[in-house]
């Protein structure tokens, strides 16, 4: 079979499969086993492709119609422009989270360059290694509950060459963190354990303690919100990604707990998902 045969075949094997984005899906996996650029494979549609390099290909695409996760495949995920390391210690990181990001930057970007900041629930890394490689003169912590997602998020900075940059700490919250931060930023856990049934098959391959926080699914996000105050100093800025519906009791909350300045912000789809804060 040539390149381009082995894409249109696995693009519709996808499509049965119900796999989003079938094309684009075939053409990453190949590219992967070919140790190319997906838009070198363009190039090359006329090839033949030896046994040796369709067999690889079959068992990842067996894989990915069963709904294993791409970047569990891939072995890595795009994020701000870096690569990061994803494996199924730590969820995959969304496009959303990669908005928080840029919205935290674009808002404060001179008031967070020198800054202490705390990405709480950090995952594989990719907030608080994005933020260091993004502010050479921040302090930036990362913490998790997870011990397989430090180490994961570890491995990540090492290879980004930021491990002097970013320290990754074991921590319920922010129970280990020290007071007088300049930023807190989050993306806990948000989703309802009542909603686990209608959660798409490759959700089911994150970790059950990066998905689910309580049967509302606010639960940690509550918590995170009253005990910031502890460890911001006055000023200091609360970031989060939240989930569907639940701006309102979570802008509630940080009214009731002298948060100022309070915003919220859209994601692409036009949902609320971002809060915006700062404390005393
Ligand atoms: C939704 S994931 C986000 C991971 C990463 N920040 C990202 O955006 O890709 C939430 C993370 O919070 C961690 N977590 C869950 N409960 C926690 C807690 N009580 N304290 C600290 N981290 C917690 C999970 O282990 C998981 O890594």
């Amino acid at each position: 079979m040539t390149v381009l045969e082995v894409l249109q075949s696995t693009t519709v094997y996808f499509q049965k499969r119900n796999v989003d984005s079938p094309r684009l899906n075939a053409e990453h996996l190949l590219a992967h086993v070919l140790r190319r650029k997906r838009i070198d494979l363009y190039l090359e549609f006329e090839r033949t492709l030896p046994e040796s390099e369709l067999a690889p290909l079959r068992e990842l695409v067996r894989r990915r119609g069963s709904g294993e996760p791409l970047q569990h495949l891939l072995g890595t995920v795009e994020f701000c422009g870096r690569t990061f390391r994803c494996d199924k210690r730590a969820l995959v990181p969304r496009p959303e989270t990669e908005q928080l990001v840029e919205l935290l930057i674009s808002h404060f970007k001179s008031e967070i360059a020198c800054s202490r900041m705390v990405d709480v629930g950090t995952g594989s890394g990719v907030i608080a290694l994005t933020l260091a490689a993004e502010f050479p003169n921040a302090e930036v912590v990362g913490t998790d509950i997870s011990e397989d997602a430090l180490m994961l998020a570890s491995e990540n900075a090492e290879q980004l060459g930021l491990a002097d940059r970013v320290r990754f700490l074991r921590s319920n919250l922010l129970e280990a963190v020290q007071p007088g931060l300049d930023v807190i930023v989050a993306n806990l856990p948000y989703v309802s354990t009542e909603d686990r049934q209608t959660l798409a098959r490759e959700v089911l391959h994150d970790p059950e303690v990066a998905l689910f926080a309580g049967p509302r699914g606010d639960e940690l996000v509550q918590k995170l919100i009253e005990n910031g105050p502890s460890r911001l100093r006055a000023g200091g800025i609360l970031a989060l990604e939240i989930g569907i519906g639940q701006s309102e009791s979570l802008l509630a909350a940080l009214g009731e707990k002298n948060y100022r300045d309070i915003w919220t912000e859209k994601d692409y789809s036009g949902v609320i998902r971002f809060l915006f804060a700062r404390y005393g």
